[in-house]
């Protein structure tokens, strides 16, 4: 069961409670007893930040309002307080809360946001599972927000769990076609329109990019198109979004070892899922803008008819490459939908993907590595829109000397870099494919950890999602 998120004024007198005060204003809290209220304040005299109080019927749970260095700082503290909430409330085995914000500051959609985001499990394949979550129902019932905004928050983060279970997904469960699939039942249940074009199509398109990868798979490829586009459109010009759908990257001939590896690339298509999501939530908000999504997927995989390191392949718009490693197979696919996304004469094109180590290692799993053609505007508010919801960006150069490293003997161009700076040259091999403002996520350290991180959780996180969204919103108003 998904959580609920809701806003409700009048929730009832014995439902859990957890009550936002500002620290000098412990004696204003009226829903507090005088004895309660007494011992709250001795407890924030002594630096408490988290202070539990049952009552028998109930428990209220009194959080302190962090103190931060800026307003974007505030949320995040919240959302890591909604983090910490979870961890009590699990322990107390509550099945819903009230949210009761008591500083006029609506901190209550960040604590819920934290709280929902740290609830998501998937226990699809668990046959059992002890430790499954109780809460299901979070309601924020303070006045200092107001429904549709309770509303919207929740649509977003409801499409970031629908995000991290099409991640999480395993490839035995997730080729082209199923993924595809997938994203048919989403794009019904948020409400845009999706087009799946088949193999025969994607021949007739010539994305041999998107062929090469699939050459050595037993499934073929599929290229999804997403459309929400309501009557109320601001933008004349889409925004296109483009997301890498490698269901499963194996590296083709130039096989990955399994450890730490391969063994993680199931979620290659979290750029695929994150597009999949920002669509889903932009429809179930009906967003006035025009919002397409573009989709490669496929396999890549080493089989009987596989493409070779040192092969030549024509891409969507007739560029030859020469692919010296199968295992630099994202750029390939994703150049044909960048390719692919000119016919649109798009207002911005973003693309996300899970495409180098490289830039894992730049940043980690601290931020989003971003490159871009889109100007000072659209990246500066990308930025912004990424320091709100704490997704954020590490901008990178894409400096004219580091598209010589993609210089091939015998084709227009290699899929290959040299050994440093592979998230450039890789971001370089894709601006090669755009003729249009353009932003690039390398979403390699994020899309999927291997440790819990806060309300970011383990395993995949639903990175790009909150990001994009926001980012989009922002335009339309
Ligand atoms: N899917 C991988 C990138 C990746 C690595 C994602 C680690 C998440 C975690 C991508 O297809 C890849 O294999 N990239 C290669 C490119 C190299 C061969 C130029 C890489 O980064 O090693
Ligand atoms: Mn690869
Ligand atoms: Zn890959």
């Amino acid at each position: 069961m998904p959580t609920q998120l809701k806003y409700d004024t009048s929730f009832a007198k014995n439902t859990d409670l957890a009550i936002i005060i500002a620290k000098d204003a412990v004696s204003q809290v009226q829903e507090l007893q005088p004895e309660e209220q007494n011992y709250v304040q001795q407890q924030v005299e002594q630096d408490a930040k988290f202070i539990n109080l049952n009552r028998y019927s109930h428990r209220v749970y009194v959080l302190v309002l962090p103190e931060a260095k800026n307003e974007e700082l505030k949320k995040e503290a919240l959302r890591q307080a909604g983090h910490a909430l979870l961890k009590q409330l699990k322990t107390d085995k509550a099945e819903q809360i009230a949210i009761l914000d008591k500083t006029n500051s609506q901190a209550g959609l960040y604590l819920a946001e934290g709280l929902y985001l740290s609830n998501y499990q998937h226990l699809k394949y668990k046959t059992k599972d002890p430790k499954a979550s109780t809460l299901q129902t979070i309601t924020i019932a303070d006045e200092t927000v107001n429904a549709e905004q309770v509303q919207e928050l929740a649509n977003v983060l409801e499409a970031v769990y629908k995000v991290r279970d099409l991640v999480n997904e395993p490839h035995s469960h997730q080729s082209a076609m199923q993924f595809s699939e997938q994203l048919e039942e989403l794009a019904k249940e948020g409400g845009f329109d999706i087009e799946i074009l088949d193999e025969l199509r994607i021949q007739s398109l010539k994305m041999g990019g998107l062929l090469a990868v699939n050459q050595g798979s037993e499934e073929p490829a599929t290229f999804n198109i997403l459309e929400w586009k309501p009557e109320n459109a601001k933008n004349s010009k889409p925004y296109v979004l483009v997301g890498k759908g490698v269901v499963y990257d194996t590296g083709g001939l130039s096989l990955k070892p399994t450890p730490q590896s391969m063994d993680y690339m199931k979620s290659d298509m979290a750029g695929a899922a994150a597009v999949t999501g920002v669509l889903y939530a932009a429809a179930k908000n009906k967003l006035p803008l025009h919002i397409i999504g573009l989709i490669p997927a496929t396999d890549n995989r080493p089989g009987g008819r596989a493409v070779a390191p040192g092969d030549v392949i024509t891409m969507h718009n007739g560029m030859t490459v020469e692919v010296l490693n199968t295992d630099a197979e994202g750029r390939l696919i994703l150049a044909d939908a960048l390719s692919f996304a000119k016919k649109y004469d798009p207002e911005l094109v973003i693309d996300l993907a899970t495409l180098t180590g490289s830039a894992m290692r730049a940043v980690g799993k601290e931020g989003l590595v971003v490159m871009g053609t889109a100007g000072e505007e659209v990246m500066a508010g990308l930025k912004k829109a990424g320091d709100i919801v704490h997704e954020r960006t590490v901008e990178f150069p894409l400096w004219d000397e580091y598209r010589k490293q993609l210089d091939s003997e015998i084709a227009d161009l290699k899929n290959l870099g040299g050994a440093d700076a592979g998230h450039i040259t890789a971001g370089k091999f894709l601006e090669e494919f755009t003729s249009y403002p353009w932003v690039h996520f390398d979403i390699a350290g994020t899309a999927y950890l291997h440790a819990e991180d806060s309300y970011r959780g383990k395993l995949a996180t639903g990175s790009g999602v909150r990001l994009v969204y926001n980012y989009l919103s922002s335009q339309a108003r």
